[in-house]
């Protein structure tokens, strides 16, 4: 029985130990259909505090499809997003997003930033 449980504990030690996603374990990125609700997540976790209705540093607002189409097409987003010089580099005074959501974001901006 306590084998048992040594082992069961030492499966459980090995399985909790996994990447944050299939992304970073195996370095895939889905690009493909991007749209607005992929990109969303993205501005919510690191953009959306400082870009909505009420704060919106530069004009910039991000919690709406329309306002986000807006930014996008002033290229400012992908400069911004990619820290491309023109602009300052977002998030703001933080590291550059991984590779994968900038990826997502610029796709969605090259594909005319589908709904
Ligand atoms: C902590 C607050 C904060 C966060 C988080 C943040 N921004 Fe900003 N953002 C700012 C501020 C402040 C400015 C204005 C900077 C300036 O005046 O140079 C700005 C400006 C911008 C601009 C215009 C840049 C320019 O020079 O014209 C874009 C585009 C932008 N942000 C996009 C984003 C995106 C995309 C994210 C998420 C990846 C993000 N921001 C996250 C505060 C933030």
């Amino acid at each position: 029985m306590k084998k048992i449980l040594i082992i069961i504990w030492f499966i459980s030690l090995l399985t909790s130990c996994t990447y944050d996603s299939e992304e970073a374990l195996y370095g895939k990125c889905d690009t493909l259909n991007v749209s607005y609700s992929t990109v969303r997540p993205i501005f919510e976790a690191n953009c959306i505090s400082c870009h909505n209705q009420s704060i919106n540093n530069k004009g910039i607002i991000l919690d709406t499809y329309n306002d986000a189409v807006e930014a996008a097409e002033t290229e400012r987003l992908r400069k911004a997003i990619n820290h491309l010089p023109g602009v300052t580099p977002m998030p703001y005074l933080m590291d550059k997003l991984p590779a994968c959501p900038v990826l997502k974001v610029t796709v969605w901006i090259d594909n005319g930033t589908p709904q």
